[in-house]
């Protein structure tokens, strides 16, 4: 299930409380050129009431209704002009007592009409970007930085990234439709935080709940809630859409952790809600860590793909 909905209302509000807060900024400043002007006040006490007065026109009938309607507008706009002289007058730029909305195509209502405004697009985007955990390792990480000069140390390495750049490519182009589960596996400054993000990015564009996590803060997490009683919101790791779990082999092995993990991962496998996984750890060094009924799954449910190459983190400071 996508998490329009949640972002949805959360940056729904914000909209509202914005285009209202614009509206009080305008009023504050009509009051504060008004106190200085009684002509201006009475102004803009008929303007505020042009509403009201086209009401009043309409219920006087039909009968020459054009008429006076155009009547009311010539006098608005001799009534504005008036007002710009005397605001400048004053010292004030002729627009100062205007609502000044951030966007003016939609008046920060985040909608033309029903169609929604690209300005409200992007703030769900971030909104849900936000709340995925990835804070700002999406900026730099992407499918489009990318570059595969950092991995072509020899071809069988290139080709080799090749193919899981385009399995990662393929894998967020196409997500929603029977999602597989990744296990990125590889030494370290390969790419996989690199490109997981990069997957992550792609997919809360579609709409998904995505979440991200260290392994070390998913257990962290975990801990507070068990053993402090803290509200963690543990409940993310096991109804988002994409869970990804980078790190995994970093955290503090005990037994409450190791099956922490297998909670997560059990519990998601069974409920069919992907996951990516990725760690430094060799599959060998896997099954020495993890119990079976953890390797089990990760080796039989889960894609794997291995990261070859040298550092690029020692590449990119050279
Ligand atoms: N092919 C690449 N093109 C551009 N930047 C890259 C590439 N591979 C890695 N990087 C960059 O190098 C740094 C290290 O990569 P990344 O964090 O993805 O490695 P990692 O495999 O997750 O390593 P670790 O196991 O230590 O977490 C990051 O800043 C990343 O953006
Ligand atoms: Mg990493
Ligand atoms: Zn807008």
């Amino acid at each position: 299930m996508a998490d329009r909905q949640g972002s949805y209302f959360t940056v729904r509000e914000r909209f509202e409380n914005k285009s209202r807060d614009a509206m009080a900024a305008a009023e504050a400043r009509q009051k504060e050129v008004d106190a200085l002007s009684p002509e201006l006040k009475k102004i803009d006490g008929m303007l505020n009431a042009t509403g009201l007065r086209l009401f009043e026109q309409a219920m006087g009938g039909k009968e020459g209704l054009e008429k006076r309607v155009e009547a009311l507008r010539k006098e608005n706009e001799r009534l504005l002009k008036r007002k710009a002289k005397l605001l400048k007058a004053l010292g004030y730029p002729e627009d100062y007592t205007d609502v000044r909305y951030e966007c003016e195509k939609c008046r920060d209502t985040g909608f033309i009409g029903a169609k929604m405004c690209d300005c409200f697009r992007k703030a769900l985007a971030k909104e849900a970007l936000e709340n995925s955990g990835l804070g700002r390792l999406t900026e730099n990480q992407s499918f489009d930085t990318f570059n595969f000069s950092y991995c072509s140390e020899n071809t069988d390495t290139l080709r080799n990234m090749k193919l899981v750049y385009d399995k990662c490519l393929e894998y967020a182009e196409t997500f929603g439709e029977d999602d597989e589960n990744l296990l990125l596996i590889g030494g370290t400054g390969l790419g996989k935080t690199h490109l997981s993000t990069s997957i992550a990015k792609k997919v809360i564009e579609k709409g998904y709940k995505v979440i991200y996590e260290s392994a070390q803060k998913l257990i962290s997490d975990f801990e507070k809630e068990h053993f402090r009683n803290l509200d963690t919101d543990t409940d993310r790791f096991f109804d988002c859409d994409l869970l990804i779990i980078d790190d995994l082999g970093t955290e503090m092995k005990t037994e409450f952790s190791v099956s922490c993990v297998y909670n997560v991962i059990n519990s998601r496998l069974n409920e069919r809600k992907p996951m990516i996984i990725n760690t430094n750890l060799s599959q060998k060094e896997l099954r020495e860590r993890y119990a079976d009924r953890i390797t089990s799954r990760l080796f039989g449910a889960f894609s794997i793909m291995v990261f070859k190459g040298q550092d690029v983190r020692q590449k990119i400071l050279h």
